[in-house]
């Protein structure tokens, strides 16, 4: 008779019956840069930049806050609080687009340096929208495996950032967030909620391939490029709809949430979509943006550490993760906070 796949050891009892985040950590680059800095590069000013952006500080990394140190560094404080070590995870994700080594995975050199002896480590990319894509593999992953998955968004947006392009200079910022998926008893992370509208997938990209620099190792150095208004549009209009979805397919009500942690692109937006949400006063909304900028995969877990610290929502609490960004890409679900 033809062998059947039988699953054996420890892969015959299958993995757990409920995912949660057990533990958050993030990692701010020394450097702490204000609109007067950016300004002596493009024409702007303080004032547009903190009216239009509500960023009033980012952190851009120095030259040995590589996005592994700061993955690694973020992850180790995640892992602390979920209260386990390295050893005992099964899978390290990290979420990221600025890792400039084409191959291997940033996910392999930082769970080497963790000691994660026993993990298998990849990286996903979906720009801005990562971290949340990689939230929810990660919660399959446990459900169906069983055992801890360390999720890390990592960016050193600098490495790709024209300082002289006044569509992008003043928004982006270096950093590094991480979280630990655990097994759990009780539904802790919810349904995503995801999806990709590649028919935009010029509205936020590089100003030119990996090959044109082969073909043209005079050209300038390819950076991020970004149509300002119409990701502002599509966010703030389809992608809170995603949001609502997300709330629905937990079995909840925006007024069930206890806070809204949006990835942070700009206050504007993130406003936006909390009146389209119809989030009540009593929703802590992050805006860890205003000192942190736009780090895009890094921003939610780093959103999620500064709300934690900061306001008044604790363990145990709803919080709406919203991700959206290249691609263009979006990824929404309701988790309780570790
Ligand atoms: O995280 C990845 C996904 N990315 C995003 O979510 C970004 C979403 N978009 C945005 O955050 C905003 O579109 C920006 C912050 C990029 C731009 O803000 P905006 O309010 O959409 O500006 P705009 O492009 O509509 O430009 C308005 C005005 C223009 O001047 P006029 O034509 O009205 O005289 C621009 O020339 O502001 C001018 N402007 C600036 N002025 C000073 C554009 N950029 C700047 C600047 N400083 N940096």
């Amino acid at each position: 008779m033809k062998p059947r796949i039988t699953p054996a050891g420890r892969h015959a009892t299958g993995g757990s019956p409920h995912a949660r985040i057990s533990g958050v950590g993030g990692y701010r680059p020394h450097r702490v840069v204000d609109n007067a800095e950016v300004c002596e590069r493009i024409d702007s000013s303080d004032a547009w930049i903190r009216e239009r952006t509500g960023i009033v500080t980012r952190r851009w990394a120095g030259p040995h806050e590589t996005l592994t140190e700061m993955g690694t560094a973020a992850a180790g404080k995640a892992l602390a609080a979920a209260g386990i070590t390295a050893d005992a995870l099964d899978c390290v994700i990290v979420a990221t687009f600025t890792h400039l080594w084409q191959t291997p995975a940033a996910a392999t050199a930082i769970a080497h340096r963790l000691g994660a002896r026993h993990a298998a480590a990849f990286d996903l990319s979906a720009g801005c929208a990562g971290f949340v894509h990689a939230l929810s593999l990660a919660a399959d992953t446990v459900r169906a495996r069983g055992g801890h998955v360390l999720v890390i968004g990592a960016e050193r947006m600098t490495d790709l950032l024209d300082v002289e392009d006044r569509s992008t200079a003043m928004i982006f910022g270096d950093g590094a967030g991480a979280v630990v998926v655990s097994p759990s008893t009780t539904q802790g992370i919810g349904p995503v909620v995801w999806g990709a509208d590649g028919g935009q997938w010029d509205a936020v990209t590089q100003t030119a391939p990996w090959d044109a620099v082969r073909a043209d190792p005079g050209m300038r150095w390819p950076a991020l490029t970004q149509k300002g208004q119409q990701v502002f549009r599509w966010a703030v209009y389809e992608v809170s709809k995603a949001g609502r979805e997300a709330v629905a397919a937990a079995g909840l009500t925006p007024g069930d949430l206890d806070a809204f942690i949006p990835h942070q692109a700009n206050v504007r937006i993130i406003d936006g979509m909390a009146k389209r949400l119809e989030l009540p006063d009593s929703t802590v909304i992050a805006r860890d943006i205003v000192t942190t900028g736009n780090t895009s995969g890094a921003s939610i877990p780093l959103a999620m550490e500064a709300v934690m610290s900061t306001e008044d929502v604790g363990s145990g609490d709803l919080a709406l993760l919203l991700g959206f960004g290249a691609g263009l890409s979006y990824a929404a679900t309701v988790v309780e906070l570790p």
